[in-house]
């Protein structure tokens, strides 16, 4: 299942790391070439001969080795790659990658790697809690790295809650999930998704019910069939789903900032609910409360990020999809829209209260093409996004 593959496995120094001499067979088993790369600490918990012996391969500890930069260097060693796995991955680790550290051949690969990256934290259960590795954690899944446990149980300190290794079974399922060759593997497609937020003052923002949820759900449909998906989130209720890179936005103009800087991309899906106004001027202090006299309030037009995307000559998405929330005459309001925008397909979507559809579970939506008009059938927004990424799959080629 996994034969072809190379995967880089990368040991922490903790003693979940003598499992993952184990993890070396199980995915050798699988047929998965397994470079092991060691760090100082790691070696304090399993001999860098035992990992070799294992692997069947050289092993990789030092980033000043004269004779291993002769023979691959570091950013090769991270390239060659089809999987980085990094187990067992500790506190001062993760904070290392969260932190952009590049002091060692581990985190130096880490950093240099241009492959998916998968975690298996293992730590004790306090330092796992602890705030500083929560915020690690955090930040490491923004960037699209992946995890795999810790598991709750007994911990070899004597303490128990969650922090302990994923067991060996379940890392080898999340390497070959990770590993998974889809129809959009090597693209890259750009998401908005949520609202934004549009200041009145420090205190006062303008915004709309957009949880999100359909959104996020393309997102994790497209990074499922194999696509590196850049996520732009306005202030959203749902979380951003995992394996994909978010980029956290307030306004329609930071969002738009972000969309431009993520590119280029094979494909772009504008999901948000992207507010159409903002306040004329930026208000540096809050909007005193007067006797008698009630604020005006004087608005700009936001930037229309669907259609400058849609709309720039070189550097253009090979597919730009735009989504349309109409509560009457969907399709003819939907393929103007369209037409206006200049934008590839349209989702349109009838938004009317009686729908039900704005903040529920379910979409019933029009497919708006060249082609024509297609209507799908009310499905749960999951659906709706996994019908959309397969689409746009075999649109891709
Ligand atoms: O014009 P309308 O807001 O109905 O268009 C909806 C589509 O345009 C959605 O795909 C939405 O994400 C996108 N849009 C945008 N920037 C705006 C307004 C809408 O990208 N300022």
């Amino acid at each position: 299942m996994l034969a072809g593959k190379r995967i880089l496995l990368i040991f922490g120094g903790g003693i979940a790391a003598f499992k993952s001499l184990d993890l070396i067979r199980r995915l050798r088993d699988r047929g998965a070439a397994v470079v092991p790369v060691l760090t100082r600490a790691a070696e304090e918990f399993v001999t860098p001969l035992s990992a070799s012996a294992l692997s069947a391969q050289k092993v990789y500890r030092d980033l000043f080795d004269l004779t291993d930069e002769a023979e691959m260097g570091h950013i090769e060693l991270s390239r060659a790659a089809d999987l980085v796995v990094v187990a067992p991955c500790t506190a001062d680790l993760m904070a290392k990658m969260a932190g952009g550290h590049a002091n060692d051949l581990a985190t130096t690969v880490l950093m240099a790697t241009d492959k998916r990256v998968l975690i298996a934290p293992a730590m004790n259960v306090r330092m796992w809690q602890h705030p500083a590795t929560q915020r690690n954690l955090a930040a490491l899944r923004g960037d699209g790295i992946l995890t795999v446990g810790p598991d709750e149980g007994a911990m070899a300190c004597g303490e128990f809650g969650p922090g302990r290794m994923a067991e060996v079974p379940e890392i080898v399922a999340a390497a070959q999930a990770a590993l998974m060759d889809g129809p959009l593997k090597g693209r890259h497609v750009v998401v908005t998704s949520g609202p934004t937020h549009e200041p009145i003052d420090p205190v006062r923002y303008i915004a709309n019910r957009s949880s999100g949820a359909q959104g996020t759900a393309v997102a994790r449909a497209l990074a499922a069939l194999g696509a590196r998906v850049t996520f732009v989130t306005g202030p959203a209720e749902v979380p951003p789903p995992e394996g994909v890179a978010v980029i956290r936005v307030e306004t329609a103009r930071q969002m738009l900032d972000a969309v431009r800087a993520a590119l280029p991309a094979d494909a772009a899906v504008f999901a948000a609910a992207v507010a159409d106004w903002r306040m004329a001027e930026d208000q540096p202090q809050k909007i005193k409360k007067t006797a008698g006299a009630l604020p005006v309030l004087e608005f700009a037009e936001n930037p229309d990020i669907l259609a400058s995307v849609a709309q720039m000559g070189s550097g253009r998405p090979g597919l730009v999809v735009g989504f349309a929330a109409e509560t009457e005459a969907v399709r003819n309001n939907a393929a103007a829209k369209r037409a206006r925008k200049g934008c590839d397909w349209i989702v349109a979507n009838d938004v009317s209260p009686e729908t039900g559809i704005m903040g529920g579970t379910e979409n019933a939506v029009t497919l708006i093409t060249d082609a024509g008009a297609e209507d799908w059938p009310r499905m749960g927004k999951g659906d709706v996004a996994n019908r959309l990424a397969a689409r746009i799959a075999e649109a891709l080629g």
